[in-house]
């Protein structure tokens, strides 16, 4: 009896402590969700819908039955806490041309449209194409999927498979602008670059080019601030990290600088890879934070987050060793919390 007691308030310990609020995001660590689960939301994308964030990305945890891909939902008001909603998408394999169980979705991002009060979902589908693949694993599909829910927290579900622009394209990523226009990042290797294109009215298709940024980068993420667009990618190496770069210009459409290394290239970017930006504009200041996956290949649902604000302005984006912080999602200010570097950087 005395020992069932002992388990029970054991338990209840644990689940209170999970339940604690967390004050710190700590880049690299294991991010518990509010059941103390660590977050599966890898490549996500995050939108603000009033006060809620929503951050969608890859679910890895182990045990998922393998026909089907899964994109995970989460919700937080600070940014630091967040809320499992659950997995809005399982998908059978998206089409026909591909080999059985040898595709991947990857990257997902969810745009809200306010017109239409529908939630739209873009995601990276590749993987083995039959009659066309020399190897299992290639990513010969080079395309997205779009899938669309009422809610947020879906169920989504998938409308269609193609090329954005009739194009080849791998690693996506989100924008909205400041006056709300949505667009699909999407790199296209056999030109070498990555393209910045407008969504249609209704978002369920990629309408228009805005830039092609001629260099051979994935991971695009773009943030305007203070007047200027920052795009930042990472070079074409799988899943092993490099010295992430940024380039930037007064227009979307360009002309795009050259770009230059984001933090110290020796350390290929504190061992993670861009995946998008939050901009988090506050009464008191406004903070851009660096959102990169610290890649785990052989255990992705392990793989880790590193989430730091950047130092940025008049041109310059740097990403400063990922330490402990906090944020006030109210005032938009930020700080760091105790001076220890995240781990294996
Ligand atoms: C790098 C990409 O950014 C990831 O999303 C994933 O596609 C890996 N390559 C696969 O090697």
């Amino acid at each position: 009896m005395k020992k069932h007691l002992l388990t029970a308030s054991f338990t209840l310990l644990l689940s209170f402590a999970f339940a604690q609020k967390q004050n710190v995001i700590r880049p690299g660590e294991v991010w518990p969700d509010k059941d103390g689960n660590h977050i599966q939301a890898h490549g996500g994308g995050i939108i603000r819908l009033g006060k809620t964030y929503y951050w969608y990305g890859e679910e890895r945890r182990p045990g998922l039955d393998t026909n089907y891909r899964y994109v995970s939902c989460y919700s937080s008001m600070d940014l630091m806490n967040w809320k499992f909603r659950g997995d809005v998408i399982a998908l059978t394999k998206p089409d026909t041309v591909l080999e059985n169980n040898k595709w991947v979705l990857e990257r997902p991002k969810v745009f809200y449209n306010a017109t239409t009060k529908q939630y739209v979902m873009y995601m990276h589908l590749d993987g083995a194409v039959k009659g066309v693949s020399k190897s299992a694993w290639a990513y010969d599909y080079a395309s997205v999927g779009v899938a669309v829910s009422n809610r947020a927290t879906g169920l989504f579900k998938l409308i269609k498979t193609f090329r954005p622009l009739g194009k080849e394209s791998r690693d996506i990523g989100q924008f909205i602008d400041d006056d709300g226009s949505a667009y699909l990042i999407f790199e296209c290797r056999p030109v070498k670059g990555f393209y910045i294109a407008k969504l249609s009215d209704d978002y369920l298709s990629v309408e228009k080019e805005i830039a092609f940024i001629q260099s051979p980068l994935e991971g695009g993420a773009v943030v305007h601030y203070k007047g200027l667009y920052y795009a930042v990618g990472s070079r074409l190496t799988g899943w092993s990290p490099n010295a992430n770069k940024v380039a930037t210009a007064v227009s979307l459409a360009g002309p795009w600088s050259e770009f230059v290394d984001i933090a110290p290239p020796d350390t290929r970017t504190y061992s993670s890879q861009s995946t998008m930006f939050i901009k988090v504009a506050g009464t008191k200041d406004t903070t851009v934070i660096f959102m990169g996956d610290r890649w785990k290949p052989t255990a992705l649902w392990d793989s880790r987050y590193i989430w730091m604000p950047v130092q940025i302005g008049e041109g310059k984006l740097w990403l400063p060793e990922p330490k402990p912080w906090t944020i006030n999602v109210k005032t938009g200010k930020w700080k760091q919390m105790e001076d220890k570097p995240a781990p294996g950087k």
